[in-house]
């Protein structure tokens, strides 16, 4: 039999899937005492490159609250022609175009290696991609410069039949007309006046005239679109957008000595929701918003256009001093609501030193399964690469990006889902299967995903069901199905059906079976996925506090100890690693908002929230690599014992890509060794870790930000508040030159926190 790590392998790589615990406890209360809830991650929409999709309609059961989809786990009656549901163990006969089927000739979705299955249901084109540019113009000339540069780069990039729109804003806000024959029209809107839907849709001539003693009526959305100048085919408009875009003038109003430009962002976006909603409900649509500042007037404005009123701090908004963050953050979640009802995704690009108001705008990503990007400034590879990124294609040659996803799960009886969290909204859809014991976005077994990529991910929360004392359920195995529908970027209507299953023990006979079914790089990112969720709404201590509770619990459970005796405590290989990721969790920026403004914090968990196993464990514990002339690269403790003067070292935390010269190091690069024929090997030991950085830059989305810096340098605290401080002043004294460099923090070390750990672990009163 192979081991649980291929197992887990296996099944990431097959479908998408890893799961907290790969044997499931069959009872309530036995899988509550696990700690760590039934759980997984899921990956949608992972790249199977080996995965042709089937070009027919899936085969449903027919029990109405069920509607299960034919999979491998069902049990065929292949002379009767009749299948029966596992999830409710229904009998269907097959569809009539099902009659050849036999053992010998069996259709796709009953073979196992299609445990995930992909479904072509609408073929050719109905609805055209949508791009609406939405373009601050108060900015520094040098990032308009270089953003109108990228936009009109990517004109090349869209699909040559996607609609494209622009918008532009500062103090007032135009839509710009783009019909063929030239393209001066421009619709303009003041920046402080809030307008209804219906008045946005009658102002861009989108309803029927109003006669005399009737109001005017919206026109059907096809009506709309059809006589809509402001969406062009990109194909069409391509060069006068091309001039249009390189025409495009800093904000005109002059902005006082001491004062903040006047920037509209608010009526700018619901003017683009507006559009969109009037026109093209229910169809792909990103409205892609470019912005160097914070939003200053007009509603959702998030800061005054006094200079001397800084944008607000962690301080201010927990002394209750934030005076715009309430009401700001309402308007732009009413905004991405109604953007997502309709299916449409709003991206955030957010280019300033300063905060931009990412905080109070976050919500308009987070709902609709849009992008945000962070950078200093326009005019830097980081927005630029990451930017294109966005229009990467896979290996067929087609956009990473899919639109308008719903996700359904659908449980065997003795599981219910509690919620997911990731990029998604409730779609409030009661059943048989959901729970009424939430765990994140829960109350629904169906979540609308606005838009996806191959790597966006989901976690969810699943709850046993099964009594206590009630028999192992029938067949022995628990199934989850994952239906997600959603419209490829070559517009197809596509359904990708997951059905897995997983046997179940008995916790009470079995539980080292069980535990050695953990799986613990998952159960740490979907825990951390709680926190973080939990932080979104609570006090910080609080949710440390809650998170050391449930380590503390979980060494209870499965660690193996003498009562009151912490030398005594082990864990075992399945659980081993699983502290330590939680050591590093508390004292991520996820979770630690005090380093970092609130736009960085909104950042850091936007990511983290969506992105797979692997990108969110380099998030949680980063990778610390050693370059030096004692061997090839090698991983290296992430710890300040690590950074010693002959080493170089490359530190990967996903959002940033640091390259630290230890002191010796920096001192021969400072001499120019690596200019001297006879030094060839120091020159090919700097270059070394700039390669294997390059790889990661090329890659990852977004790009990260990369940092060359060495032993006094003012960036090494990039490496510094990372690295567990196995060495701080405290017992500076203890070590001589080789056994690296000290920390001055008052942050616990990993030792430190493990002794704690134990003895709570241990305690008899605990
Ligand atoms: C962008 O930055 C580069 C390098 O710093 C500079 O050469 C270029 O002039 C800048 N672009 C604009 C439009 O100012
Ligand atoms: C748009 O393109 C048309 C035809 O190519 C041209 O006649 C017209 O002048 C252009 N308009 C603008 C504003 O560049
Ligand atoms: C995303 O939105 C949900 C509400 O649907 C909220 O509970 C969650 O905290 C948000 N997540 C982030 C990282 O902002
Ligand atoms: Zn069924």
């Amino acid at each position: 039999m192979s081991t649980y790590q291929e197992f887990i392998q296996q099944n990431e790589d097959c479908d998408g899937i890893r799961c907290s615990w790969n044997l499931w406890p069959s009872s309530r209360l036995e899988a509550t005492r696990l700690v760590v809830p039934v759980s997984c991650l899921y990956t949608p929409l992972k790249e199977r490159p080996d995965l042709p999709p089937v070009q027919y309609e899936p085969v449903l059961c027919s029990r109405a609250n069920c509607k299960a989809v034919l999979n491998p786990l069902c049990q065929v009656d292949f002379r009767a022609k009749i299948w029966a549901c596992n999830f409710c163990f229904q009998r269907n006969s097959f569809p009539p175009s099902y009659a050849g089927i036999s053992e010998v000739n069996q259709p796709a979705e009953l073979m196992p290696q299609f445990s995930t299955i992909e479904y072509i249901v609408q073929r050719g084109p109905p609805n055209p991609l949508i791009f609406l540019y939405v373009v601050d113009t108060c900015q520094e000339e040098e990032d308009l410069q270089a953003l109108k540069e990228s936009l009109q780069m990517s004109l090349s990039l869209l699909p040559p039949n996607a609609l494209v729109g622009l918008i532009t804003f500062g103090r007032m806000i135009q839509i710009h007309e783009l019909s063929c024959e030239g393209m001066a029209k421009s619709f303009v809107f003041r920046g402080t006046k809030e307008l209804m839907p219906k008045q946005i849709q009658e102002m861009l001539g989108l309803m029927k005239p109003a006669t005399s003693g009737q109001q005017g009526k919206p026109l059907a959305p096809h009506d709309a679109a059809a006589s809509c100048r402001f969406l062009q085919p990109v194909q069409a408009v391509d060069m006068n957008l091309t001039d249009l875009l390189g025409e495009l003038q800093r904000d005109p109003w002059p902005v006082p000595q001491g004062k903040r430009p006047l920037r509209s962002t608010g009526i700018a976006l619901s003017i683009a929701i507006g559009l969109l909603e009037g026109t093209f409900p229910n169809t792909g649509a990103r409205v892609m918003l470019f912005t160097g500042g914070p939003p200053t007037q007009g509603p959702g404005m998030v800061v005054g256009d006094e200079l001397k009123t800084p944008i607000r701090s962690w301080h201010d908004i927990q002394k209750d001093n934030a005076h715009h963050l309430k009401k700001a953050t309402k308007y732009y979640e009413a905004l991405a609501n109604r953007a997502a009802v309709n299916g449409h995704s709003i991206d955030i690009y957010a280019c300033a030193l300063d905060q931009t108001g990412l905080l109070e705008m976050k919500c308009l990503s987070n709902l609709t399964g849009g992008h945000i990007v962070m950078g200093d400034s326009f005019n830097t590879s980081l927005f630029k690469q990451t930017f294109q990124r966005v229009f990467s294609k896979d290996y067929n040659g087609e956009f990473r990006m899919a639109f308008g996803g719903t996700l359904e799960v659908k449980t065997s009886r003795e599981l219910k889902v509690s919620g997911a969290i990731g990029p998604c909204v409730s779609l409030n859809t009661k059943g048989p299967c959901v729970s009424d014991n939430e765990m994140g976005v829960g109350g629904t077994c169906q979540w609308k995903i606005c838009s996806l990529t191959p790597a966006t991910t989901l976690a969810l929360y699943f709850e046993v069901v099964n009594q206590h004392n009630a028999p192992v359920p029938q067949g022995g195995r628990g199934a989850i199905q994952f239906v997600t529908q959603y419209q490829h970027s070559n517009t197809q209507r596509r359904i990708r059906v997951t059905t897995i299953a997983r046997n179940w023990a008995d916790a009470q006979s079995q539980i080292q079976h069980i535990e050695s079914s953990f799986d613990q790089e998952a159960s740490t990112v979907l825990m951390a996925r709680l926190g973080v969720f939990k932080a979104e709404s609570e006090e910080g201590p609080d949710v440390l506090r809650w998170l050391d509770r449930q380590l503390i619990r979980l060494c209870q459970k499965f660690g193996q100890f003498n009562k009151d005796d912490p030398n005594s405590f082990k864990l075992s290989e399945s659980l081993s690693l699983y502290p330590q990721f939680m050591f590093h969790l508390r004292r991520s920026p996820f979770l630690q908002v005090f380093n970092n403004s609130p736009d960085e914090s909104s950042y850091y968990r936007h990511h983290f929230v969506r992105q797979d196993l692997t990108q969110s464990l380099i998030m949680i514990q980063p990778i610390l690599y050693s370059y030096s002339f004692y061997g090839p690269p090698e991983p290296v403790l992430l710890d300040s014992s690590s950074i010693l003067p002959d080493r170089i070292l490359l530190m990967d935390t996903f959002f940033q890509l640091v390259i630290y010269h230890g002191e010796t190091i920096a001192q021969w690069r400072k001499s120019g060794y690596q200019e001297m024929a006879e030094y060839e090997n120091f020159k090919q030991l700097l270059q070394a870790p700039l390669d294997d950085a390059q790889e990661i830059l090329q890659t990852r989305f977004p790009m990260p930000r990369y940092i060359d810096t060495e032993y006094g340098g003012s960036q090494a605290r990039f490496l510094l508040s990372k690295v567990n401080p196995s060495q701080t002043h405290n017992n500076l004294y203890a070590w001589g030159q080789e056994s690296g460099a000290p920390i001055l923090t008052d942050d616990v070390s990993l030792q430190v926190f493990m002794d704690h750990l134990k003895k709570l672990a241990v305690s008899s009163s605990a």
